[in-house]
């Protein structure tokens, strides 16, 4: 299975911004054979960086997006907005959007089920906050929001589902998840999907590490078998850090 890495801007990057990193970095398309490279951008870049990949095999991610096809929602996006712009992946359900913008299980499952319905590939989001990872309710909270986000959905619906472990503790800290807490969560994770669904799904799920991942410790991450990719924040912006993570994934599998 292909490693997937990710990049998500969040808000960073205007167009102009987005056009010089995309034209760098496809110059190194030849370095990452075996890993399917992603990078999300906001909303407004979406099209300079379609106009600026076009040919690339870098693919493209939104961030978010709203369930309803259309309709009087200021300030939201729908699916087919981003299919025009030939948005293969979106994330859903990241923890800022949770928690800083009150997004819950019910947002997310329907968000989910558009982005399936469409052919979109979600990027599903899940990960305790430092309270709940003290009070020992990490894997209590991991499968809440599996269950909220996927209830309903038949096994065949979730092929192309990608879920990605982000502790909310570790993300912009720092101080990334050790080996071994990223390794359990993601054997949770694809328990869950064998005891909800089944073995197909399970199997072919893949699960992102998300949180402080850098070029010296993606190895730990990517190195684990549970474990085919990383959603990147901050050693996404700069051109030659992220390309120089992408690589050192690649030799680490
Ligand atoms: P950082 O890599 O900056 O910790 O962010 C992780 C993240 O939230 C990616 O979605």
């Amino acid at each position: 299975m292909d490693l997937i890495i990710a990049a998500n801007w969040k808000m960073h990057k205007t167009n102009a911004e987005t056009v010089q990193f995309c034209s760098v970095i496809r110059q190194f398309e030849d370095d990452f054979r075996g890993v399917e490279v992603l990078i999300c951008p906001p909303f407004t870049a979406l099209s300079a960086a379609e106009s600026a990949l076009k040919g690339s095999s870098i693919r493209l991610g939104a961030q978010n997006m709203h369930w309803e096809a259309q309709g009087a929602r200021t300030g939201e996006i729908s699916a087919s907005m981003l299919l025009e712009l030939r948005v293969g992946y979106v994330i859903i359900g990241h923890s800022e959007r949770r928690h800083l913008m009150g997004e819950d299980d019910n947002q997310v499952r329907n968000k989910i089920g558009t982005a399936l319905e469409n052919g979109l590939k979600p990027i599903l989001c899940v990960g305790e906050t430092e309270k709940e990872r003290e009070q020992g309710a990490t894997e209590e909270v991991i499968k809440k929001q599996l269950s909220g986000a996927l209830e309903g959905h038949a096994p065949q619906d979730l092929y192309n589902l990608v879920v990605a472990y982000e502790p909310v503790w570790a993300i912009g800290t720092g101080k990334a998840a050790s080996a071994e807490d990223a390794d359990s969560a993601a054997q949770l994770i694809r328990n869950f999907f064998r005891d909800k669904f089944d073995a197909g799904a399970a199997d072919s799920l893949r699960i992102q590490y998300g949180g402080s991942v850098k070029a010296e410790n993606i190895d730990s991450f990517v190195g684990l078998s549970s474990v085919q990719g990383a959603l990147v924040g901050g050693a996404s912006l700069e051109v030659n850090t992220f390309s120089s993570l992408i690589q050192a994934a690649r030799k680490a599998v």
